[in-house]
């Protein structure tokens, strides 16, 4: 009796627990597929992203592997192989910065110095108006991993020159202030822009390097870079690479067009080929969107170039060409009266000496500058170089009308896949 209750007893206990995990299994197996996202989900879904990344990240040692990217450069120039070589062109970092602005100094070093420079120790330069304080040296001399030289831009280089109308420059400067624009009333902002548009590459300190590779503070690289830029320029015969392009606010160049118009009618041709030229870049409007969102007053588009980011041959923006341009420029006071910036005034120049195969557009290079930035387009090239930027975020110069990439694409150096290779 008391045996044949056990008995059911202890069936009655084996059905619940068989119960307990016919359940849990059951459970389990839901989990596992997704259904709920626990531990096991996760350990799943991470060992299929390590194996799918253990493919990309090890596609050097296999032959040949084609990204999916829209590269510009032929897929055998990319990869750590090259890392490995930490061969050097003939050129230097440059950052123009105040002492007072040393912490955006140092963050943007560290970007670039991780994402970058850490494989090449290329020099960094650092000018400034006036001396750089000892912390300012000490410290970003730590944060380099290379050479850091440091030198004060002459004051002949830096301020109003004696022709300028003081008054009229005075009035100028109220009027742009009133009229709200960017940094329209800055005496120092308008140094700043005539000191990149004619005088940075004439600084001493700069004399033994043939590029440049211009940095600001604040900025951000979003990705490992696939490819020594310097190198590129060089076996590429680059003179001028940029990331971003963009439409200028017109109020701050209100005859700078006629300026150049001016300046293009007294050469003759004799600086300019207007045949081989990228002159069309800056006067053709983007055929692709109906709406003119920028609308100009004179024959410029106003595309520019963003020089905040800027890898250029310092021996073009040394030629006489050049300088006879920035000097017709500079003698009509615009840098002062108005605010030119140093973009437009880059911008113009290249697509007026320059042909479309020598300027390079670097699709692969993950930059920040607030308020906008570059993303590359490619999912698995931002996988692959560890990018951290939010393709479809707002500022990604790519979705937003104010970029000019269209106009580069159609009226400038063109878009060339990695299939073209
Ligand atoms: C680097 O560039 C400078 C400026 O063009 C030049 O004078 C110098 O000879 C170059 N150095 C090397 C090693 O090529």
């Amino acid at each position: 009796m008391l045996i044949d209750q056990l008995k059911s007893r202890i069936r009655g206990f084996v059905y619940l627990i068989i119960c307990i995990c016919l359940v849990k299994t059951f459970v389990m197996y839901k989990w596992a597929n997704g259904t709920f996202y626990t531990d096991a989900y996760y350990i799943r879904r991470s060992e299929e992203a390590l194996r799918a990344n253990q493919l990309l990240s090890r596609r050097y040692m296999l032959s040949n592997v084609k990204l999916s990217t829209n590269s510009y450069v032929k897929h055998d120039t990319i990869g750590p192989t090259q890392l490995g070589r930490f061969q050097r062109e003939n050129a230097t970092l440059l950052m123009l910065v105040r002492n007072e602005e040393l912490a955006g100094a140092l963050r943007a070093m560290r970007s670039l110095e991780d994402r970058f420079n850490k494989n090449y120790h290329y020099d960094w330069i650092f000018l400034n108006d006036v001396p750089f304080e000892d912390i300012f040296i000490e410290t970003t001399s730590a944060m380099a991993s290379g050479i850091t030289k440091y030198a004060v831009v002459p004051s002949s280089d830096w301020s109003t020159p004696n022709w300028i109308d003081q008054d009229l420059y005075a009035r100028q400067r109220e009027y742009m202030t009133k009229i709200k624009v960017l940094h329209g009333e800055s005496e120092s902002y308008r140094n700043m822009c005539r000191f990149y548009s004619g005088f940075f590459f004439r600084q001493e300190v700069l004399d033994n390097y043939d590029y440049y590779f211009r940095v600001e503070p604040d900025v951000e690289y979003f990705c490992d870079f696939s490819y020594d830029p310097f190198k590129i320029m060089k076996e590429q015969n680059k003179k001028y690479g940029f990331v971003i392009s963009l439409h200028e606010y017109e109020d701050t160049i209100p005859t700078l067009w006629e300026a150049v118009d001016e300046y293009i009618q007294e050469d003759e041709g004799y600086d300019i080929d207007m045949e081989n030229n990228i002159f069309d870049f800056i006067i053709q409007e983007d055929s692709i969107s109906s709406a003119k969102v920028f609308d100009s007053n004179s024959d410029y588009n106003l595309c520019h170039f963003w020089t905040n980011f800027e890898i250029a041959d310092l021996n073009f923006f040394r030629s006489d060409k050049y300088l006879r341009f920035f000097n017709y420029l500079d003698s009509k006071g615009g840098f002062y009266y108005e605010r030119w910036g140093d973009a437009p005034i880059h911008t113009i120049a290249a697509s007026l000496f320059l042909r479309p195969d020598e300027v390079i557009h670097f699709e692969q290079i993950g930059y920040k500058h607030s308020p906008y930035f570059a993303c590359p387009s490619a999912y698995s090239y931002r996988l692959n170089q560890r990018c951290l930027c939010d393709y479809a975020g707002t500022g990604n110069i790519h979705l937003e009308a104010i970029s000019c990439l269209q106009e580069w694409w159609k009226w400038g150096g063109g878009k060339t896949f990695m299939s073209n290779y």
